[in-house]
């Protein structure tokens, strides 16, 4: 799985998906705002129909709106309709720390095959508990965490020890990158995937010494041709 990208604009997911290095896209309301989104959940359909149909058969996080424990139960079974590829991303949470959110996570893996990502979670035992209630993938927000000031990779090594010791097929997302560093040293760490903003992994790609060196090769191709010229 690897990488994922965190953006909901069809030109940047194109753009890196026909490089082959993208294996699924996250979003959330905030990141479907900031792609030009507006209209509600009409809108919010139609986003995600489109990137689901673009990046199939990866997998596409579309979070509910709401946290009505009945309302994101019926927004989950909505989207995940939408299209085969689809997961529901539900905060660990709500808004005052209700606890009602693990409950419905569990109810929808468990009983309407809805796979869930758990989201919005800081520490590694936030992760355990949601993989425990069965979801599909667990998302880390590591940027968020080291801005906290404690290190990110931290929780993953944990969380990946608890993971595969107690045999949990959940999958971690480390998301809320904030520097190139972050795709590297969370997988080190023992993410299965991160979600990068598309400006980290051009920023990955392009080296100021590869560009030095491709410039060097293109300069010397050159004047072999003008030799042969001569
Ligand atoms: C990923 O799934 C998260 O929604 C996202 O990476 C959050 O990033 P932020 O901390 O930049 O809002």
């Amino acid at each position: 799985m690897a990488i994922f990208l965190d953006t909901g604009k069809i030109e940047e997911i194109e753009k890196l998906m026909k490089m082959g290095i993208v294996r699924g896209v996250t979003t959330n309301p905030t990141i479907l705002l900031n792609s030009g989104v507006t209209g509600g959940k009409e809108a919010i359909k139609k986003r995600s129909i489109e990137i689901a149909n673009l990046i199939k058969p990866y997998p596409l996080s579309v979070e509910v709106t709401t946290n009505d424990p009945q309302g994101m139960i019926e927004q989950a079974r909505e989207f995940s309709q939408w299209a085969v590829n689809i997961n529901v991303k539900i905060t660990i949470h709500g808004p005052n720390g209700e606890l009602d959110n693990l409950e419905t996570v569990h109810e929808l893996e468990s009983k309407h095959d809805v796979r869930v990502n758990v989201t919005a979670m800081m520490s590694a035992q936030q992760c355990f508990l949601a993989a425990m209630a069965g979801a599909t993938f667990v998302s880390l927000f590591g940027g968020r965490v080291n801005n906290m000031g404690y290190n990110a990779c931290g929780e993953i090594r944990k969380l990946r020890k608890l993971l595969d010791g107690f045999s949990l097929k959940t999958k971690i997302i480390i998301g809320s990158t904030r520097e190139i560093l972050n795709v590297i040293e969370w997988l080190e760490a023992g993410a299965h995937i991160v979600t990068v903003a598309p400006k980290f992994l051009e920023g990955m790609i392009v080296h100021p010494f590869s560009k030095e060196t491709v410039q060097q090769f293109l300069r010397d191709a050159k004047k072999t041709e003008d030799e042969l010229k001569t």
